[in-house]
């Protein structure tokens, strides 16, 4: 089957490329993608010279592109975003193109060229934050919306937009909200990979606020198989929340990652707070584990944590040339200015 994968130049669209071309023989990927400063088909060297994949550089607001694109797919799993909060606060205006605009486009190609699911990859940023004081409650598919940054805001939006299209026009939608993911491939402005590669580099890492803001970790390859399940299993209408149960505050995560490289305390620099900063974030994932008997395996902490490190380590050299942006020029030669 056809599949269109938007956004799947970053960083979870190209480990969802890799990964269901690795798991699904008659699977074939179109990737449609703007490469923004996020996309970089480096990501995906290693399966550009497989006959199931295509590359189409275009942008999700293109609806002339877009219903090109979706023609004879069965399925579109939406990724492309402007996906970081920091971004966010300092322009909103691309959050609100890409990831409101952009959503209601693709939606709109698919439903007119018949394709019969469409999956939207949302975050669980959409809930808002949750108290640090009451540690037993999570955000279930039901927890009302309430986003606080301009990046969440945008999300929140194309998932109303998503569910709407669902039940006024009985097209098959899905929602997905996934907790914060780590893994290779992950632009290193978020905190993860960017405290990495600043230790690794021997820089600090800028710490917000007093660090006990909570994230919940999930491996990206967990997520990748959880939205492959979906896809091929959910109930059209529906949210499904993807979480692993792995809370962390960033202290702690700053910690794990010093004890990793072998470093010290006098490496966390305490820089002012994020605006708005979401304290914590924590799903409740039974609805997918008990419906679609997905399970997160690949998120153990700290091993999935030393492995990630290990990862940026070995791949220097691509930590480089996306901090250099190095590939913008070849990307203009080859397909042009956006
Ligand atoms: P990313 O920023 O690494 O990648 C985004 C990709 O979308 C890039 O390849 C970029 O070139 C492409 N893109 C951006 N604007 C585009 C446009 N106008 N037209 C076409 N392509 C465009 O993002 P990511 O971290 O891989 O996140 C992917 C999706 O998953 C997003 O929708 C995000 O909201 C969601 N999500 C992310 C996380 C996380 O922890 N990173 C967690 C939950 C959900
Ligand atoms: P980030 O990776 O930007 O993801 P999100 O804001 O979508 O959760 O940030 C994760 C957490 O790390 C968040 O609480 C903010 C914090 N953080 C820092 O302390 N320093 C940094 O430089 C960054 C980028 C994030």
């Amino acid at each position: 089957m056809r599949v269109l994968v938007t956004g799947g130049a970053g960083f979870i669209g190209s480990n969802f490329v890799r990964f269901v071309l690795g798991v699904r023989a008659d699977w074939r990927i179109v990737n449609y993608d703007a490469l923004t400063y996020a996309g970089n088909l480096e990501n995906l060297r290693d399966v550009e010279g497989d006959p199931r994949y295509e590359f189409v550089r275009a942008d999700v607001c293109d609806a002339e592109a877009a219903a090109r694109a979706v023609e004879g797919c069965v399925a579109v799993v939406h990724f492309a975003a402007e996906s970081h909060v920091d971004r966010s606060i300092m322009d909103s205006a691309p959050f609100v193109r890409t990831n409101v605009v952009g959503t209601q486009v693709m939606l709109d190609a698919a439903r007119r060229a018949g394709v019969r699911r469409f999956v939207h990859v949302s975050t669980d940023e959409v809930y808002g934050s949750l108290p640090l004081e009451r540690a037993e409650e999570r955000f279930t598919e039901r927890s009302p919306l309430a986003p606080t940054s301009p990046y969440a805001a945008s999300k929140a939006a194309s998932d109303l937009m998503a569910l709407a299209a669902h039940r006024t026009h009985g097209q098959d939608v899905i929602v997905t909200r996934c907790s914060n993911n780590f893994g290779a491939y992950q632009f290193p402005e978020k905190v993860i990979p960017l405290f990495t590669c600043n230790l690794l580099g021997g820089q600090r890492v800028p710490l917000y606020g007093d660090g006990r803001n909570v994230r919940d970790w999930i491996h990206v390859e967990d997520h990748c198989e959880a939205l492959a399940a979906v896809l091929e299993g959910g109930r059209a209408g529906e949210v499904y929340n993807i979480g692993a149960d792995n809370e962390r505050s960033n202290l702690e995560l700053t910690r794990a990652l010093l004890a990793i490289v072998g470093k010290g305390e006098e490496m966390i620099e305490r820089v002012a707070d994020r605006p708005g900063h979401d304290l914590r974030y924590a799903l409740d994932a039974r609805k997918i584990r008990e419906e679609l008997g997905w399970e997160a395996t690949r998120s153990a902490w700290p091993s999935a944590l030393e492995h990630t490190v290990a990862w940026y380590r070995e791949h220097a050299g691509w930590v480089e040339r996306v901090r250099s942006g190095a590939y913008r020029a070849y990307y203009e030669r080859q397909y042009g200015e956006r």
